[in-house]
């Protein structure tokens, strides 16, 4: 499978941003490793990441009959844009939201996803095997 991992803003600054909630791996350590999980499923995976909402929505865009299946986690965009949430909802890729932390745990206002309804699933508070969760199961679900 060819998978787009898309991570939104400031994850970026992983590992060296608030480490005891995201953990002390940089974005490229997790770009790695997702890399290498792919490949030895067989497939690829194309790591994205900006700061910029409108980045993110053409990132979305290129999926469609690029990419099989697109992991994204859009940060604090996850809570207010309906700009991503439209364009999810535009392309056929399926997508899976993953949040490191466990965002139920914390403040209110992030308990609210307004981009996880155009979403397969989400998966949040498991750190950075969120994102190879999210990959087991588009493989699993490719494989029957
Ligand atoms: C996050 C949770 C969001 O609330 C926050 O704004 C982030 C990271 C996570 O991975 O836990 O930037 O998406």
């Amino acid at each position: 499978m060819k998978f787009l991992i898309i991570n939104g803003p400031n994850l970026n600054l992983l590992g060296q941003r608030e480490p005891e909630i995201y953990g002390k791996d940089g974005y490229d350590a997790l770009c790695e490793r997702l890399k290498a999980f792919a490949q030895a499923h067989g497939s690829t995976a194309e790591c994205f990441q900006s700061n910029h909402e409108g980045a993110i929505i053409d990132a979305i865009h290129t999926a469609q009959g690029t990419y099989d299946a697109i992991i994204m986690n859009p940060g604090a965009y996850t809570h207010y844009s309906i700009a991503i949430l439209d364009a999810l909802k535009a392309v056929d890729t399926p997508c899976i939201e993953v949040h490191i932390s466990n965002v139920h745990q914390r403040e209110e206002f992030r308990h609210k996803s307004v981009t996880a309804p155009a979403c397969v699933g989400q998966i949040c508070g498991l750190g950075l095997y969120g994102y190879e969760a999210a990959m087991g199961y588009f493989l699993e679900k490719a494989d029957h």
